[in-house]
Formats: C-alpha cells, sequence, structure tokens
C-alpha cells in the first residue's frame, strides 16, 4: 500500500516535471521566433512627441548581424538616426532596390486601449497582437528582414543589391527624416533602381497597393475689415468677408465630394479641402468674447489635400483670386507641404500597369503566393513615399495587410499573427523577383 503510494507519488512528480521542462522549451523556442521579434520590435517607444530611436536601432543592426547584413546609421539631424541595413547583390553596379519603413509612430492613449500599446499583447484565443505600430508601419520594418532571413536559409542570392531604410519623423512630415536623406549624396550612391514604402491595410480579401500620394497644403485665410457694433448692418466687415469665402469654398468642397460619391472618383482623386479651424471674434478683459461687436479681423484654416493630377498653379489662382482676394481686404498663406511635379515637370507618381516592368514583376510575385492585389490606388493621406518618387524612382507603398480592419492611429490597433506571417512570405516573393530582375528598363532619371 505505502509501496504503490510512493509510486504514484513518483509518477506524478515525473508528469509535473516534464510539464514544466516543455512549458520552458516552448518559451526558448517562441523568443526566437518572427512573432516575437516582430512583439521585441513593438515594445519600443517611438511614439511622438518623445520617440527615442536609439534601442530600436540597436535592435535592428543585431537583427541584421545576425543574418550577415550590413548596416549603417547617418545622423542628418543630431538625435534623428536613419539606419541603411544591406544585403549587396552578385551585380551590385546595377541599380538597387530600397524597402523603406519608418521608425515612429503617432502618440496612444492608453488609458483608451483593451491592452497596453506597447506591451504588444499578443491573445492567445485570437492571434491579435496588440500595439502601436502594429499596422503603421512596424510590420513591414521587421517583414523585410525576416522575408531576407528566410530567403538566405534558402540559399538565395539577389542579383540586385537590396538595401532597408528605417527613417525618424514620418509621422510628423518627415523633413528632419526622409526629406534630408533623399536629398543627400549617401542616397545617390545607394543607386535605387525601385523602391517601396509602407500602404494600407484591408478590410476585404485583397492587397492593396499605391502608386501616388496626395500633397497635403495648408490654406489659412485672414480677413480685415472695419470693426463696428453688433447691432450694425454695413458691407465689408472682417466675418462677412471671410464667410463669403468660407461659403466659396464649401461649394468646391462639395462638387469634389460629388464625383466621390457618383462614384467618378475615389475619395483620393479628388482636391479636398476640409476646415480645421476658425478665429474670430474681440476678447473683453475677462476672456469672454465680446457678443456685441463685430471684428476687425478673421481667420479660417485648410487642410487641402491635391491628388498627382491637380495642376498646381490653377489652384494658387483660384485662392489668390476667388477664394482670399485682395479686393475683399484678405490675404493668406499656403504652405506647400511637398511638391506635385518633379523637377522635369513631371507628375509624381508610379505607372501601376504593364508600361512599368518593375509593376510586372511586384504584381506577379504577390499573385505566386496565392494572393490578389486591389486596384492600384493614389493615398488619400501622405508617407514618405513622396520623397522618393519626386527623384523620379519608381515606388509602389504596400503593407501586405489583408482582412484587417483599418486601423492606423486609432486605439487598439492590431495585426492578426496569421496575417503577419502571410506578410512574410509575400515580401519573400516580392524581394527575390524584384532582386532578380537584370532588365535594362531601369528608368533614367
Ligand atoms: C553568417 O556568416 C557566418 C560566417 O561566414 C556563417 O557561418 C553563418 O552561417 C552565416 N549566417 C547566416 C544566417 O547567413
Ligand atoms: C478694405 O479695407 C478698407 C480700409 O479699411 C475699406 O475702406 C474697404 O471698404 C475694404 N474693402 C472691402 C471690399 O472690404
Ligand atoms: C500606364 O499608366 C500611365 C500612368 O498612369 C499612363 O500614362 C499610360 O498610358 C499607361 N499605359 C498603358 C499601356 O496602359
Ligand atoms: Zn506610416
Amino acid at each position: 500500500m505505502a509501496i504503490s503510494r510512493l509510486y504514484t507519488l513518483f509518477l506524478i512528480s515525473i508528469i509535473f516535471f516534464s510539464i514544466k521542462s516543455h512549458n520552458s522549451k516552448a518559451k526558448e523556442e517562441e523568443e526566437n521566433t518572427p512573432i516575437n521579434r516582430f512583439q521585441r520590435y513593438l515594445r519600443f517607444k517611438t511614439a511622438h512627441p518623445n520617440p527615442n530611436y536609439t534601442p530600436p536601432i540597436t535592435f535592428l543592426i543585431e537583427q541584421a548581424q545576425s543574418i550577415n547584413l550590413t548596416s549603417r546609421t547617418i545622423e542628418f539631424v543630431s538625435g534623428k538616426p536613419v539606419l541603411i541595413i544591406t544585403w549587396v547583390g552578385s551585380k551590385p553596379k546595377l541599380p538597387s532596390i530600397l524597402l523603406n519603413s519608418h521608425l515612429d509612430s503617432v502618440p496612444a492613449e492608453s488609458e483608451k486601449w483593451i491592452h497596453h500599446p506597447f506591451s504588444a499583447h499578443y491573445s492567445d484565443d485570437d492571434g491579435k497582437i496588440y500595439a502601436r505600430g502594429a499596422q503603421d508601419d512596424k510590420c513591414i520594418g521587421v517583414q523585410y528582414l525576416e522575408a531576407i532571413r528566410s530567403l538566405k536559409s534558402r540559399g538565395f542570392v539577389p542579383i540586385r543589391t537590396v538595401h532597408i531604410s528605417y527613417v525618424p519623423e514620418e509621422e510628423i512630415g518627415g523633413f528632419d527624416g526622409m526629406s534630408k536623406f533623399a536629398g543627400s549624396p549617401e542616397f545617390m550612391e545607394l543607386n535605387v533602381g525601385f523602391a517601396m514604402d509602407e500602404g494600407q491595410a484591408n478590410p476585404g480579401d485583397e492587397f492593396r497597393v499605391f502608386y501616388a500620394d496626395r500633397t497635403p497644403w495648408e490654406l489659412v485665410i485672414r480677413a480685415e475689415g472695419v470693426p463696428g457694433h453688433g447691432a450694425k448692418l454695413y458691407d465689408n466687415g472682417a466675418m462677412e468677408n471671410l464667410m463669403k469665402s468660407v461659403e466659396l469654398i464649401s461649394k468646391f468642397r462639395e462638387t469634389q465630394f460629388d464625383f466621390v460619391k457618383a462614384g467618378k472618383f475615389a475619395n483620393s482623386e479628388v482636391i479636398s479641402v476640409n476646415p480645421v479651424y476658425l478665429k474670430a471674434g474681440t476678447l473683453s478683459t475677462n476672456g469672454f468674447v465680446m457678443m456685441n461687436m463685430q471684428p476687425s479681423e478673421a481667420e479660417v484654416g485648410y487642410d487641402l489635400r491635391l491628388p498627382p493630377m491637380a495642376d498646381p498653379d490653377v489652384m494658387r489662382k483660384r485662392i489668390a483670386e476667388e477664394w482670399a482676394p485682395a479686393i475683399r481686404n484678405m490675404t493668406y498663406t499656403i504652405k506647400e507641404k511637398g511638391m506635385l511635379r518633379d523637377h522635369l515637370g513631371r507628375l509624381i507618381m508610379t505607372p501601376a500597369n504593364d508600361s512599368n516592368p518593375w509593376w510586372s514583376i511586384f504584381k506577379q510575385a504577390v499573385e505566386a503566393t496565392g494572393e490578389k492585389l486591389a486596384k492600384p490606388e493614389i493615398l488619400a493621406s501622405t508617407t514618405d513615399a513622396r520623397y522618393i518618387r519626386a527623384l523620379g524612382i519608381p515606388l509602389f507603398g504596400f503593407s501586405p495587410m489583408r482582412n484587417t480592419p483599418i486601423l492606423l492611429h486609432d486605439h487598439n490597433e492590431f495585426l492578426k499573427d496569421t496575417v503577419f506571417m502571410k506578410g512574410i512570405e509575400v515580401y519573400e516573393s516580392v524581394i527575390s523577383a524584384l532582386s532578380s530582375y537584370e532588365g535594362v528598363s531601369d528608368q533614367v532619371i
């Protein structure tokens, strides 16, 4: 009796220890998976307003070293490094392939998230990885490297050199990041023939791909006029003059929006002009607006977005003559946050049809993984891609996320493990195809 009880205890403890050691083994393995490396990259706090770029760059350099890729960092602006990782091809004189992503992300209000935005929580039940940056765009930053890791393990050798760049400050306009990098001699030396940058998720079954970005303009219109008593009816007050412009702009906005509503154009193919602030009113000494005064100054701010086909001269003329005419005592400022034409006067967009061999290679490589591309689009917002396209380099925006809600800049941003892993497979196909292309039809800049 005693012996059998002892024996049972012995058995139980063997089972217990074997389960325990099995668990810790599983954990060790887990620490070296692509998902785990994705989680580690997501945990770096590179959100504005205080992104710390050093730890993620150290991590990425370690990853590069683990697969024998060379890397270097360049600081165009102190504390805002650009990292370039390089896989040298067998014909390094051919123009290279550049895969870009940004290191930074927008802020996150952690109290509005179901999991902390920098914990990279991995849900067991549904495979979702929650983190700020999971979709925008730390996924691609890791997928590029994982795809190369996998290609290397299969003995693949690229013909063209492949560069991966990690840039700071995209979310605040890229002025201290890609803008400086793209304009540098170091960038010229990379001799880039074709580039890829971030895209966007699709709730549907296909991957989205972007061949142009819209260009943002910040428009501020000011009106001046004689001030007057709130009870007085008179002409040419500042508010009255400003409201005339606001009405005109609203009409223009409506005509553009009508094209979208009628299904003639996509949102990103029209000019959007959205009011973002209105400022007027005379303040009393205790800080309240004087309700019986018509003010002498009034101001309105607009977010304007122009698709690549829009004519910037026509737009400037419309603003000067109709929206803010000097004869109505109005002034304006436009901050053009990008260009609509390159230095040769060409539209800044990459042909997404068979006239562009890079398109055909890219499309076939995606389809070879059993996936489909949606109709190529113009991105409604703006990315660092514009700085590269402006150099005459063909570039597609692409983040392989399908059956995924669009959560960039939103609370509870997540990416599913299966979607992330599929993305690696897609990049393997895309990177091997692009880097194997020996054709002579590189665009001459
Ligand atoms: C990196 O290079 C070393 C030395 O040449 C080699 O032993 C190792 O297998 C390489 N690792 C990878 C992932 O290519
Ligand atoms: C412009 O300002 C001047 C000086 O205040 C004023 O006399 C005139 O009526 C204003 N014109 C318009 C169209 O607002
Ligand atoms: C390809 O796209 C470009 C730019 O959108 C266009 O100008 C050209 O006509 C298209 N070519 C073909 C063969 O469809
Ligand atoms: Zn982004």
